[in-house]
């Protein structure tokens, strides 16, 4: 019995996360006449996806011809075969309907000069399957997560779904593997509530501050992820750490690749658009995973740029001021404000950075968390739905392709309020909850409160941090992983010499940030696990002992659970949905890589 008093609710839905996934789902819900909350730790406009810069992508064909089908090719190959077929197909297929609906809500897109939504190059995206690249990615300058994120909240507001504030999500209310709601912390007043709801959405985002430099916020600890590891799910593909090519050296702040889609190029210490060499076609806007291989390589062979040779420079001095300032404007004023440097004057000094996590929770393309029982690969978690970065489709495979991420958020989160249309009454009455669901969460959350070890958060969140860039980053090997694991596996176990000064339950970051570090924790463990089991190279995940792809062995998804008392890891695998939803279109086979 919990000494913790609970305030209680009762909705619908109830969506965890306000970013641009969270949003979309949530409006979507209270469309259809349901009563809806959206629990956010953060004010909805200060979400990560707020920090999204370069564009959307959807193929409106504004900028010469385009076909979604070229799009879902582009995905499903990018995504190195390991995307879900059928899942893609619902992405690229959904998508101009997508940034359509945004336009019409009021989202302030760039324009061309007959009035229609621009679009600019990103890598990867092609036409005609493959043959030359295209300009698909819809720009509202680049702060496009910024437009969508606060046009969704006002949207949001205006059909009513009810927003909770700062209020810290902390574990999942399940019996019996169904999904009854979550309980969550208010940080203000510190009192505790437990949210009921017919279906729990989770849209929390990813977890890139398990690394130690990364484009995230530090709000980005994936706390979505945390809860369904401790609530005993798998989560998918954990292996799989998308570094962006262009972060700020050293802040490691988001230069969007738009700014090579403008017309951007890397050079290295002699000046060489290296580039040229490894991708001759489509050199500065080949896909992420490549380019920041490439720079990699040109910082280990010693062409590094700066005294001490470890980052890269990244060219817009030979740009038009005036597009730069239309534009590129927000890249402009960070590179300043981060690096000192005027973008039409003189290079910025860039480096790969973690970016974005292909893996999440496993779900179908309703947004129905998924996981496999028995034979059964997807078999549905009654009353759980995740999207957006938390969730991991798989639209994305093995490589996102920028500005698919802003996409994803919209497709799937409308995805999700469709869903729960089709399959709620509302105000349905919904079973009690015992208190028996609950303890386990403030059991946790009492230890972590009154915890009273040698270690500060701030210490332990280190050296994890620490581990996972020096141990899992652009380029891997057996020995770094191993060494990943098992410095991971003496992070978890220092867990319970961690120490916190405020007792507190009112606006106490420190307790915040622990139960973060934690949520955190877990998900670095399946990450270095699943990338020392994988024994392949594919897409960001690149193995220095297994150079090739090997689609006989690897071509699954990874499933990872975490015990959370033992810390021990289990893997099993499911097989890539390898079709697509319709007749009409064929199965994409892999190939070789060709760029
Ligand atoms: O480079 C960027 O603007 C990032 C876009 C994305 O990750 O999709």
């Amino acid at each position: 019995m919990s000494a913790y008093e609970f305030i209680d609710h009762k909705f619908d839905v109830v969506v965890v996360g306000a970013g641009g996934s969270g949003l979309r789902a949530a409006l979507g819900c209270a469309e259809a006449g349901l009563k809806t909350a959206c629990v956010t730790k953060v004010f909805p406009t200060r979400s990560h996806t707020v920090a999204a810069q370069g564009g959307i992508s959807a193929s409106l064909g504004n900028m010469g011809e385009d076909d979604w089908r070229w799009q879902m090719y582009d995905t499903v190959k990018w995504s190195v075969w390991l995307g879900d077929q059928d899942d893609i197909e619902y992405l690229t297929r959904n998508a101009p309907a997508a940034v359509y609906e945004l336009e019409h809500w009021g989202v302030p897109f760039s324009r061309t000069p007959d009035g229609r939504i621009y679009q600019r190059a990103f890598g990867g995206m092609t036409r005609n399957f493959g043959e030359a690249p295209i300009q698909r990615t819809c720009a509202a300058a680049d702060r496009t997560g910024h437009a969508m994120l606060h046009t969704m909240y006002g949207q949001a507001l205006s059909k009513e779904v009810e927003f909770f504030i700062e209020y810290f999500a902390l574990d999942l209310i399940m019996e019996d593997g169904v999904c009854m709601g979550v309980t969550a912390w208010k940080l203000d007043d510190g009192t505790l509530h437990r949210f009921q709801a017919q279906k729990t959405v989770l849209a929390t985002g990813g977890y890139g501050r398990a690394f130690l430099s990364c484009t995230g916020a530090h709000t980005c600890t994936g706390d979505g992820g945390g809860m369904a590891l401790r609530a005993g799910l798998p989560l998918q593909d954990m292996e799989f750490v998308q570094f962006h090519p262009t972060g700020i050296f050293p802040a490691g702040c988001l230069i969007t690749e738009g700014a090579r889609g403008e017309g951007g190029y890397l050079t290295n210490s002699e000046g060489e658009r290296f580039m040229e060499r490894y991708a001759p076609s489509v050199k500065d806007l080949a896909p992420r995973d490549m380019v920041s291989r490439a720079m990699t390589i040109e910082i280990r062979e010693g062409r590094g740029v700066g005294p001490n040779k470890d980052h890269i420079h990244l060219h817009l001095d030979h740009l038009d001021p005036k597009m730069l300032a239309e534009r590129l404007p927000g890249i402009s004023e960070t590179s300043k404000v981060f690096a000192g440097v005027d973008v039409t004057k003189a290079p910025i000094p860039v480096l790969p950075t973690v970016h974005y996590n292909m893996g999440g929770l496993q779900t179908n393309y309703h947004g129905e968390v998924v996981t496999k029982t028995g034979k059964n690969a997807d078999a549905v978690v009654p009353g759980l739905m995740a999207v957006g970065e938390a969730a991991c489709v798989s639209v994305h495979g093995a490589n996102r392709l920028g500005s698919n991420s802003l996409i994803d958020l919209v497709v799937f989160g409308r995805a999700v309020g469709l869903r729960c249309a089709e399959q709620l009454t509302p105000g349905a009455t919904q079973p009690e909850l015992k208190a028996a669901m609950t303890d386990g969460h403030m059991a946790r959350f009492d230890r972590f409160r009154n915890a009273s070890g040698p270690r500060p958060t701030a210490d332990l969140r280190l050296e994890m941090q620490k581990a996972m860039q020096e141990e899992a980053a652009v380029f891997r090997t057996g020995e770094s992983l191993k060494s990943g694991v098992e410095r991971m596996a003496a992070v978890v176990a220092a867990r319970k010499d961690i120490g916190i000064s405020d007792r507190s339950l009112i606006w106490n970051s420190d307790l915040m940030e622990t139960l973060e570090l934690d949520n955190l924790i877990g998900q670095a463990v399946v990450t270095v696990n699943g990338a020392l089991n994988r024994t392949e190279s594919r897409g960001a995940h690149a193995r220095e002992d297994f150079p090739n792809r090997d689609d006989d062995q690897w071509m699954k998804h990874t499933l990872a659970w975490f015990n959370d008392a033992t810390g021990k890891v289990k893997i099993d695998y499911r097989p890539v949905h390898s079709y697509t939803m319709s007749s009409d279109i064929a199965y994409i086979e892999p190939k070789a890589r060709v760029y």
